[in-house]
């Protein structure tokens, strides 16, 4: 059976950082589940598609079709074969992903692609269902988490040259906005499973983080271990 780890968390927690150097170090896979919503909002924007508009996003998802692909270790999403890697990380696909990733359709289409890879290969994975939805009986969940505030904070020095004039207020709004949408729509909204392990890393560096991280792994595999 494949090593399956859930990282679940809000917007801006560090996860996939984390998750993608931990993956490393145990040489799992690291599947950034985020990425995969945002590659479908890219497409409804693309197609001229209100995100807000359900019926009309449930019926174009289907000729959405989302795959991942690793270069040099570094995962690539594709969009109907093109590689949109880049492109999905503008807060205009941020804010369109959380609106089409409350329908169910969207969500049945990518989670079965989830399960997929983790039915495959070992992974850790990162997402907002993660843990309670897509991998119930994963070997390991981690909620991952920090003061929305400390949140934003990171994201602000991380912003890319194109978006200078945003203010840390601007930033610490979107995030919470998204985090509401993500935790209050109906269908797997974002929460910590009872049985995920809580992480705040609001005083924790990322080195820090990754090294409770990687505690936490080693712990799960040696109890998954059958002892030989
Ligand atoms: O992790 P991220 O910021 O790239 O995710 C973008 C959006 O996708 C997020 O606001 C909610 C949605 N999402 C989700 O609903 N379920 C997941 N497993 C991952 C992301």
């Amino acid at each position: 059976m494949p090593m399956n780890i859930a990282i679940d968390g809000p917007a801006g927690a560090g996860k996939s950082t984390a998750a993608r150097m931990v993956a490393e170090k145990f040489g799992y896979i690291y599947v950034d589940t985020g990425a995969m919503y945002r590659a479908m909002a890219l497409y409804m924007l693309r197609e001229e598609i209100d995100p807000a508009d359900q019926g009309a996003v449930e019926a174009a998802c289907e000729k959405a079709d989302i795959s991942l692909e690793y270069k040099d270790g570094v995962q690539q999403v594709l969009l109907n074969g093109e590689n949109v890697t880049a492109e999905i990380r503008t807060p205009e696909v941020s804010r369109a992903s959380s609106a089409v990733s409350a329908y169910g359709a969207v969500r049945a289409k990518l989670v079965e692609l989830q399960r997929k890879l983790a039915g495959r290969r070992d992974v850790v994975m990162d997402g907002r269902d993660i843990g309670t939805a897509v991998l119930p009986n994963a070997d390991l969940k981690v909620y991952l988490t920090a003061s929305a505030h400390v949140r934003a904070l990171r994201r602000f020095k991380e912003l890319p040259a194109g978006q200078a004039g945003v203010s840390l207020d601007e930033v610490e709004a979107e995030i919470t906005a998204r985090d509401k949408q993500d935790m209050e729509r109906e269908i797997s909204p974002l929460k910590r499973a009872e049985d995920a392990v809580l992480l705040d890393t609001s005083d924790m560096s990322l080195e820090e983080a990754v090294r409770e991280l990687e505690e936490l792994v080693e712990d799960a595999g040696s109890r998954g271990c059958c002892g030989c």
